[in-house]
């Protein structure tokens, strides 16, 4: 059994050896495993390694450099290359940054499965285009792709330790590769957070890993406890955590790189464990319930990122932690409580609580004098239903904002659909015995569920609020995500505030 003691000792122990370190070279010389991932049109570019080899071969297999395709041939030549490793990428024309950003993905894995010592990673696309969007999406995948979630096996076996180099002739490739490896340290950082269970991630842990890190990186850490959030009248969060053990935590991180920019809250969900509360769920599923946090993973993990790299912004991440669970001391169905901004709320379901503890959280967010507020949760099973595994769902009383966290989700690889949000749908939300109800039941629910949270927004502030309920993580392994937690947010959330 791990003991909550233990949490820092695996982190250590084990984050660094999850995956590759990307490196950039500008010879070909003295590996032992090639990889080429090659385009249609470079069946003819002269300067890949070994390009009469492979005109040869694609004559051959017409198909070999197709999308989705993959290839091995084996060596036994003096030089000590001992194998390459061909992915298709299809037509050029066709291929985006975040084809691109998948094919490396599935790559990576065969590049771990031959365990070479040393491997060359040469994908022309990533050479010679200048906007760097591709070498970019590259280096993503290669790193993304090569996640595991093994700090909770005794033993790892097989663990691949060998060097993989970026062919590139870009002067700025040192600049570009530090940026990815900061960006997906932080997404893999925000995945082993949320693939944690509940016995070994619990608020008091978010704020251990959340304090953490401001030391590391000079940021503003404050950790409100129970007692300080009666004293700011946070009744809806205190609502949620009462029936656990374990103390909720309002954790608010502030990184100042800008001297007089204006600042912009990112407030996740953190739930480290949803049973429902006395409206319990039903047992098939409840497992996935330990994922209930990705939201708070999510903020912490963007504003890890963006102090690394130091950019010129103003960020708050608030995570609005707690553990909801049945007990004697837990909040029931139809109890009437009163949040932070002075609104009572009528609880029809203790398994609507996302939107409960995100009530005071965007409020204090407010507080802090954030000038827009973007909210991050797992709020929903009906975002899954509505649209899927793959597109996170915004609620938003703001045009620009919307399209500012579509385009930076597109730049990011992650996908993001507007909901509509019509004055009728805030009907739903309204009580007859108080001033809202915390479920409208089935129809339209990440509407009235978003709805809810901008309630707790101050007026005239630009709020967005995302549901990853269907994103947060994958059911199979399949590009750049692995199963498990994908870390849906925090790319968007630095190009977002990056802003190109
Ligand atoms: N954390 C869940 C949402 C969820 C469920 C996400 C399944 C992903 C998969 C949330 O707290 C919840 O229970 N929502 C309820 C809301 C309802 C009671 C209004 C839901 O979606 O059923
Ligand atoms: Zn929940
Ligand atoms: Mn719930």
């Amino acid at each position: 059994v791990l003991e909550n003691t233990n949490i820092m000792d695996i982190l250590h122990y084990n984050f660094y050896n999850n995956f590759l370190a990307v490196k950039a070279v500008q010879c070909i010389e003295e590996n032992d495993v090639i990889t080429l991932l090659l385009t249609k049109e470079d069946i003819t570019n002269h300067e890949i390694p070994y390009s009469d080899l492979i005109k040869r071969l694609a004559d051959k297999d017409k198909k070999m450099c197709d999308a989705g395709n993959t290839c091995s041939i084996v060596f036994d030549s003096a030089s000590g290359l001992k194998k390459i490793i061909i992915t298709g990428l299809g037509d050029a024309e066709k291929l985006t940054p975040n084809d691109l950003r998948k094919a490396a993905g599935e790559t990576t894995r065969t590049i771990m499965k031959a365990r070479g010592e040393k491997t060359l990673v040469f994908s022309p696309v990533a050479v010679s285009n200048n906007d760097h969007m591709y070498l970019r999406a590259l280096l993503e995948g290669l790193i993304l792709g090569s996640y595991e979630f093994n700090e909770c096996k005794s033993e790892v076996a097989n663990k691949f330790d060998g060097l993989v180099q970026v062919y590139s002739k870009d002067i700025k490739v040192n600049d570009i590769i530090a940026e990815a490896n900061i960006l997906c340290e932080s997404i893999i950082w925000a995945r082993n957070l949320v693939n944690r269970p509940g016995n070994i991630v619990q608020p008091q842990n978010m704020a251990d890993e959340a304090l953490l890190m401001s030391e590391k990186l000079g940021l503003e850490c404050e950790i409100l406890g129970t007692d300080a959030m009666r004293e700011k009248a946070m009744g809806a969060l205190l609502a949620v955590g009462k029936g656990s053990d374990a103390e909720p935590k309002l954790i608010t991180l502030k990184y100042q790189g800008s001297v007089n920019s204006d600042w912009i809250a990112l407030v996740g969900k953190g739930i480290t464990f949803d049973s429902g509360g006395i409206s319990i769920k039903p047992e098939a599923g409840m497992g996935e319930m330990k994922d209930d946090m990705a939201g708070a993973a999510a903020v912490l993990g963007a504003i890890r990122a963006i102090a690394e790299m130091k950019l010129p912004c103003n960020v708050i991440a608030i995570a609005a932690c707690a553990e909801n669970m049945p007990s004697g001391t837990a909040t029931r169905p139809g109890d009437i409580i009163k949040a932070a901004n002075g609104k009572t709320i009528e609880v029809v379901s203790t398994d609507a609580e996302g939107r409960m503890v995100l009530a005071d959280a965007v409020w204090y967010a407010c507080r802090q004098g954030a000038s827009k507020v973007i909210d991050i949760a797992t709020l929903t099973g009906a975002v899954i239903i509505a649209l899927g595994n793959e597109t996170a769902a915004i609620v938003s009383n703001n045009d620009n904002l919307c399209e500012e966290i579509i385009s930076a989700g597109k730049t990011a690889g992650e996908n993001y659909w507007r909901l509509p949000s019509l004055p009728e749908c805030k009907e739903a939300i309204k009580s007859d015995i108080a001033d809202l109800l915390n479920s409208a039941g089935r129809p339209g629910g990440v509407i009235t569920g978003g709805l809810f949270i901008g309630e707790f927004v101050d007026e005239n502030i630009p709020w967005a609020h995302i549901d990853i309920g269907g994103t947060s993580t994958a059911q199979k392994t399949n590009g750049y995500l692995v199963k498990g937690a994908t870390g849906i947010g925090v790319a968007t959330l630095v190009q977002l505030v990056k802003g190109k």
